[in-house]
């Protein structure tokens, strides 16, 4: 398990830069520096696994390994009930491999189209974050994020991106592209997994 002082500078395992203020924000207020791979020269890792948890672990260590740092990595994807939780791990190219297009709209397309009238529209987003020490540490911390909501046909909202047109919230009486940004941003999984994370972290302080 990582400990508390060993983690001032951590490498992010992404080169998306809205994940990269989502997690500073977060992460610096805990006094812990977050540096984006791509800024130490890492390149994407590949993705190659069935489980979210084994994908960040991969995307973590390839991070650490390359630059020496203790390394942050998350994976996530859309999991909807009567799909036995697809898409699921396969979220970003869940139209891809049926026909070979890799778009949000032709996600979209074929989430819509493999629920057709079914009535169970129950889904949620699901986020994993792994930190490691160091690229073959045995105890990754790790910290998962669910957020609930439906699946509905028609498109709401210009906001975020991926299925977020589509995930309807009962709660907040919005999809998550109806959202603004950071309001998003404080109640998603992703903000649910860091929770769970800094809670993780203060325990080791
Ligand atoms: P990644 O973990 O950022 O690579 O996300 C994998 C895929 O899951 C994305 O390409 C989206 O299809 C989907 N996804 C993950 N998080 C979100 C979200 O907050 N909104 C919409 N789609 C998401």
């Amino acid at each position: 398990m990582p400990e508390a002082n060993e983690l001032k500078r951590v490498v992010l395992a992404s080169n998306n830069a809205g994940k990269l203020r989502e997690f500073a924000s977060l992460l610096n207020a805990a006094g812990i520096e977050l540096i984006a791979q791509g800024e130490l020269g890492v390149p994407e890792a590949e993705e190659p696994h069935a489980t979210f948890v084994e994908n960040a672990l991969a995307k973590a260590r390839h991070a650490s390994k390359l630059t020496g740092l203790p390394a942050l990595a998350d994976d996530s994807g859309l999991c909807v009930h009567a799909l036995r939780g697809a898409p699921g791990v396969y979220s970003a190219r869940f139209a891809q491999l049926a026909c070979g297009e890799k778009s949000d709209t032709a996600n979209n397309a074929r989430l819509v189209a493999e629920l057709a009238g079914n009535a169970d529209r129950r889904a949620y987003y699901f986020c994993v974050l792994v930190l490691v020490r160091h690229a073959d540490d045995p105890e990754p911390l790790i910290a998962e994020g669910r957020w609930y909501g439906e699946v509905i046909d028609e498109p709401r909202g210009a906001h975020g991106f991926g299925y977020d047109p589509h995930f309807f919230l009962p709660p907040l009486s919005a999809t998550a592209a109806e959202l603004e940004p950071a309001r998003k941003n404080a109640v998603s999984h992703r903000a649910i997994a860091l929770g769970a994370l800094l809670g993780r972290l203060k325990e080791l302080a």
